[in-house]
């Protein structure tokens, strides 16, 4: 172990100034922290999401909506159409909860931990990174890359979930009091960069030194129960085109895709395998089939396109009738948009489109 004076926020810190990424939600280290509304929108988009995922969303989101106030007056299906790819909805949901909170409180975000945390959707872990980041307050930041960092600094046998009660434990230890957001982000960069979850670069590591799991094998650490095989579900969807234009409904505003523009489907995602009736009686052709991993099932989903003449019984409470040619607005989720490149692609009957 080491014993020079630097500290592990000290040699963190260090190596942060000097390899950082740079990410367009961020300030350069050191510098006066970013606008809380960039730091808050940002890690909402990075939950579970690349940072080459996020970027393209977080610019696209701060162009059209540049503050929190005009997020919250922004109608909300925009909002949604506008997430549409980026996956886990209910962040959409939520993040339209908060900015209207936030609002509603005259447009500036709280500025500690404790009073962040009491925003609608704006769960522990976001409340503690816009703390440190965007406020400069202590607050112990753990992602699943500081998750990894810290297993494997402590060689923590314990396996995951169980776990993060001492994973925040030793983060709030070495958090500084002095610069908190850069060493959360430090921490960040060091999981993503170096303490990669395969072939770690420990000869790069600023906390080589320090790290009690690096001689057992760093690749042992976080450990993870076997995981269950994911279930598979399956379902059907329904392409109904008349007139250069498909039928297509909004989901419930709770549940999974929840509020977003999708095509009918037979309600596989309420009770497992679908059982509900296609919208229209008549004569139905399947078009091949989509692939879609959510986080708890594999869903296969059958495209069955509509052959019959008649759609006078399509209820416009139901859905709206939607121009092809203006698809890629429509804000369809990845699979719904996967599905219909089935039919709009001009695919061969019978095709698979995988994840
Ligand atoms: N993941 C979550 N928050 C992040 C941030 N601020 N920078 C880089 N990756 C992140």
């Amino acid at each position: 172990m080491d014993a020079s004076a630097e500290t592990i926020p000290e040699k963190l810190l260090g190596w942060y100034d000097a390899h950082h990424r740079s990410l367009p939600w961020r300030s350069p280290p050191g510098a006066l922290p970013p606008d809380p509304y960039r730091v808050w929108l940002s890690e909402v988009m990075l939950q579970q999401t690349t940072t080459a995922a996020v970027a393209p969303y977080f610019a696209k989101f701060l162009a059209r909506w540049p503050t929190v106030a005009a997020l919250a007056a922004a109608d909300e299906g925009d909002v949604k159409a506008a997430w549409a790819g980026l996956g886990y909805y209910a962040r959409a949901r939520n993040l339209i909860a908060c900015a209207k909170a936030v609002a509603a409180r005259g447009g500036d975000f709280p500025d500690s931990e404790a009073e962040l945390r009491k925003l609608p959707g704006l769960g522990a872990y976001t409340a503690a990174a816009v703390a440190a980041i965007a406020f400069g307050e202590r607050a112990a930041v753990v992602d699943a890359n500081v998750e990894r960092v810290i297993t494997r600094l402590n060689a923590i046998a314990i396996p995951l979930p169980q776990a993060r009660t001492q994973i925040l434990g030793k983060v709030d230890a070495i958090t500084p009091a002095d610069r908190p957001g850069d060493f959360a982000q430090a921490m960040m960069d060091l999981g993503a960069t170096v303490c990669t979850p395969r072939a770690p670069r420990c000869l790069l590591c600023p906390l080589s030194d320090h790290c009690a799991g690096r001689s057992l094998g760093p690749e042992k650490f976080p450990v993870k129960l076997a995981k269950a095989a994911k279930p598979q579900r399956s379902g059907q969807a329904f392409w109904i085109e008349q007139d250069d234009q498909v039928w297509l409904t909004r989901r419930a505003n709770t549940g999974m895709l929840g509020g977003m523009r999708a095509l009918p489907d037979d309600g596989w995602s309420a009770r497992g395998d679908g059982d509900a009736q296609a919208p229209l009686d008549g004569d139905w052709t399947p078009a091949g089939s989509v692939r879609h991993g959510f986080t708890h099932f594999d869903l296969d989903l059958q495209l069955m396109v509509y052959s019959g003449a008649d759609c006078s019984r399509l209820d416009p409470q139901q859905g709206e009738w939607w121009a092809l040619g203006r698809l890629d607005e429509a804000g369809l989720p990845t699979l719904f948009a996967k599905a219909a490149r089935l039919v709009t692609a001009g695919a061969a009957t019978g095709r698979t489109i995988g994840d």
